[in-house]
C-alpha cells in the first residue's frame, strides 16, 4: 500500500469516524474496516463520492493538500439526514440475516444469471414476462439463443415494473431495495436518469454492482450499500419511489412496509413484484414449499401482502397476476442447460395458480 492510499485509507476511516482518533480494530466497525482496506484508491474516491454524495473525480488524488480538501469538501457537503457510522442500523443481526447475506456472498459463480446479463451489464435475479420466440430451440447455437431469450424476457419484466414506476424525473430518487446485482437500479436510471439507490445484505453484491456503476458511467447517480430493507440508514421522506423486485420473501412485511413508508415521500409510489402463496386457494402447497425449500425464502401470502401494506399507510392501486405471462420463461428455463432443478415446482405451482407472481403497486397515503 503506497503512501497516498494509506492517507486516503485513514482519511475514509475517520470521516466515517466524524473526527474520531483512528484506530481501525478498536473503533472502526467490522464491516467498515473491511471495506476500506479491501478497496484501491479508484474504487476507494468512488466510495466517499458515494457515500457522502460528493464529486471528487476533478481532484488529483496525489498528495496530501488534495487529500485535506477532499476531507473538507466531504463534511461540507455530507447530507443533513446521514447517520455517524456508529449509529447507523447494523445491516445484518439475526441468524436468518446472516444466512441470507451468506447465501448471496457465496452465490459469485451463478451463470443461469451472470451468463444472461453478460452483453449488456444488465445482471438480473429475477423471472422474465412474455412469449419466448419458438425458434430459438432450433437455432444452431441452441443454448446461446435461449440465454439470449431469458435475458430478453427478464429485461422485459423490468420493463413491466418501470412502467408501473412511470412518470419519473431525472431529480427524482429510487430506493431499490433487496438491489442484486444492481439490474433494476441501472435499467431505472437507463429509463428515467433518476438517482437510484440499491441496497442489500451482501457486500459481494455491492462490490459487484459499484463495479458495473463504473462501466455503465453513472457512479454519481446510482450507488449501492450494505443496508437492510427493514431499517435502513436513509432520512424521512428520502425517496419518490421504491421497487422490491423479488426480495420481499426475506423479510417481515410489516417491518419492511414500515421502514418504506418512513423513508417514501407522502404521494411517493412502491411498486412490488414477488412470488406469493395465492391462500384464496391453499394455506400452502407443494410447489411452494419446494421453491421456498430450493431458495431458503419464506414466502408470504398475498392477503398477507395487502393487509400489511395498508396497516403501514399505503394504498394498492393495482394487483396484477403475472402466472400467464411467466410460465413461458419457465418453460424455456426448463430447456437451458442451466436450469437449476427450480422449475418444475414454479411451473406446478403457476399452472395449478396454488402459487402466484403478483405485481402490487401503492401509493404511500399522506399521514
Ligand atoms: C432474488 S434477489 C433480487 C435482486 C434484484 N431485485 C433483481 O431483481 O435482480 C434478492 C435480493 O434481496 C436481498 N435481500 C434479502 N433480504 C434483504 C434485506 N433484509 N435487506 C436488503 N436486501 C435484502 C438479497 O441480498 C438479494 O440481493
Amino acid at each position: 500500500m503506497d503512501d497516498v492510499e494509506r492517507a486516503i485509507k485513514d482519511f475514509v476511516a475517520e470521516v466515517l469516524l466524524e473526527g474520531e482518533p483512528v484506530e481501525f480494530d478498536e473503533h472502526t466497525p467490522l464491516l467498515e474496516h473491511r471495506l476500506i482496506d479491501s478497496l484501491n484508491v479508484e474504487e476507494l474516491l468512488v466510495y466517499v463520492e458515494q457515500t457522502f454524495s460528493v464529486s471528487l473525480s476533478r481532484w488529483p488524488h496525489s498528495d496530501w493538500k488534495t487529500i485535506h480538501a477532499m476531507a473538507q469538501l466531504v463534511h461540507d457537503h455530507a447530507p443533513d439526514g446521514r447517520q455517524a457510522p456508529g449509529e447507523q442500523p447494523a445491516a445484518i443481526v439475526s441468524d436468518y440475516e446472516k444466512w441470507v447475506a451468506g447465501y448471496w456472498n457465496e452465490k459469485q459463480n451463478d451463470p443461469i444469471n451472470l451468463l444472461l446479463g453478460e452483453e449488456d451489464g444488465l445482471v438480473h435475479h429475477h423471472y422474465g414476462l412474455g412469449e419466448y420466440d419458438p425458434a430459438v430451440l432450433t437455432a444452431p447455437d441452441q443454448e446461446d439463443a435461449i440465454i439470449r431469450e431469458l435475458h430478453r424476457l427478464e429485461c422485459a419484466q423490468m420493463d413491466v415494473v418501470l412502467d408501473a414506476l412511470a412518470p419519473m424525473t431525472a431529480d427524482q430518487r429510487l430506493l431499490d431495495a433487496g438491489s442484486g446485482r444492481g439490474g433494476g437500479s441501472f435499467s431505472a436510471h437507463r429509463r428515467f436518469g433518476c438517482r437510484a439507490d440499491g441496497i442489500t445484505l451482501s457486500q459481494y453484491q455491492v462490490d459487484f454492482a459499484t463495479k458495473l456503476a463504473a462501466r455503465h458511467g453513472c457512479t454519481d447517480e446510482v450507488s449501492f450499500h450494505l443496508q437492510n430493507m427493514t431499517r435502513t440508514a436513509f432520512p424521512d421522506d428520502h425517496f419518490d419511489r421504491i421497487i422490491t423486485n423479488e426480495t420481499t420473501m426475506y423479510v417481515e412485511l410489516a417491518d419492511a412496509f414500515a421502514e418504506f413508508a418512513r423513508v417514501l415521500k407522502p404521494g411517493g409510489r412502491y411498486v412490488c413484484v414477488t412470488y406469493c402463496v395465492n391462500d384464496t386457494l391453499a394455506p400452502t402447497s407443494e410447489a411452494c414449499e419446494a421453491v421456498d425449500a430450493h431458495y431458503g425464502t419464506r414466502m408470504h401470502k398475498r392477503s398477507e401482502y395487502l393487509a400489511a401494506l395498508s396497516a403501514a399507510g399505503f394504498s394498492p392501486s393495482r394487483v396484477s397476476v403475472l402466472n400467464a405471462d411467466t410460465i413461458p420463461y419457465w418453460e424455456l428455463r426448463a430447456r437451458s442447460e442451466h436450469s437449476t432443478g427450480v422449475e418444475k415446482a414454479f411451473l406446478d405451482g403457476y399452472r395449478s395458480n396454488v402459487l402466484q407472481y403478483v405485481l402490487i403497486v401503492a401509493d404511500r397515503l399522506p399521514a
